[in-house]
């Protein structure tokens, strides 16, 4: 499944499969979205089909739902789980304290119900995902479709007070629209340079009338799994 992959593509099936391993038979999954992600839906799917390993997976979005059918996982919504065993997932930035920034492909809304729904969230990343401070990707925020510009405001105002570097407020476009969420809302991007203190923005941003959820995830991700392009990988 590897040959021939770039060193970026590599390091991100290297970590795919390191967390991948993880799962056992019976486990309920929680199965994440983006590039990596993608990564690891394959690797389970080929335990699956090679191993026969029995597992029921939460899918993240839409576009991993169709991907986890498609490699013969077996999909459940998440109130016919319950709980789950684990989340795999990747991360757009991780600290040293395994905080993240996730939501560069739109669906952290689900991600971060569905991480926190389970035993153990396992970030998969290469290593320009880690950062010393949060904040140079910008920070999405999940807001309502009404009145979003009202919202937008809001943020903004609500980001005088904070330890931020940067404070520009972009609504995300699909072309000439704006991007629809698999909910159906619209993305925020915030352009924060560097984020002081991540715990107090989430609380504080989520108080923001318009907004559903935002994209940092503070004491959620209990494990990193960084693969590198020669194959090596590192757990933090
Ligand atoms: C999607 C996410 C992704 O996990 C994040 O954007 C990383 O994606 P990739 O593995 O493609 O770099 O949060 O909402």
């Amino acid at each position: 499944m590897s040959a021939e992959l770039s060193p970026i593509e590599k390091a991100k099936f290297v970590a795919a499969k390191r967390a991948s391993d993880m799962v056992e038979n019976g486990m309920k999954v929680g199965l994440g979205t983006g590039s990596t992600a993608a990564w690891m839906v394959r690797c389970l799917g080929e335990r699956v089909r090679q191993e026969g390993l029995k597992i029921k997976g939460v899918p993240t979005s839409t576009r991993t739902a169709d991907l986890a059918r498609e490699v013969g996982i077996e999909v459940i919504a998440l109130d016919e789980a319950g709980w789950l065993d684990l989340t795999i997932d990747g991360a757009d930035e991780f600290d040293a304290e395994l905080n993240l920034i996730k939501g560069g492909g739109g669906a952290h809304l689900q991600e971060k119900i569905v991480a926190s729904a389970s035993d153990r969230m396992v970030v998969i990343a290469d290593p320009a995902k880690e950062v010393a401070h949060l904040g140079a990707f910008p920070l999405p925020v999940e807001v309502i479709p009404f009145g979003w510009k009202t919202t937008r405001k809001l943020v903004e105002e609500m980001l005088e007070g904070m330890d931020v570097l940067g404070r520009d407020v972009t609504i995300r476009m699909n072309g000439a629209m704006p991007f629809v969420t698999d909910e159906g809302n619209h993305i925020l991007d915030l352009h924060l340079l560097r984020i002081g203190n991540p715990r107090q923005l989430a609380l504080v941003l989520n108080q923001v009338p318009g907004v559903v959820e935002n994209g940092l995830f503070i004491d959620i991700c209990d494990t990193v799994v960084i693969g590198h392009g020669d194959g090596r990988v590192e757990l933090r």
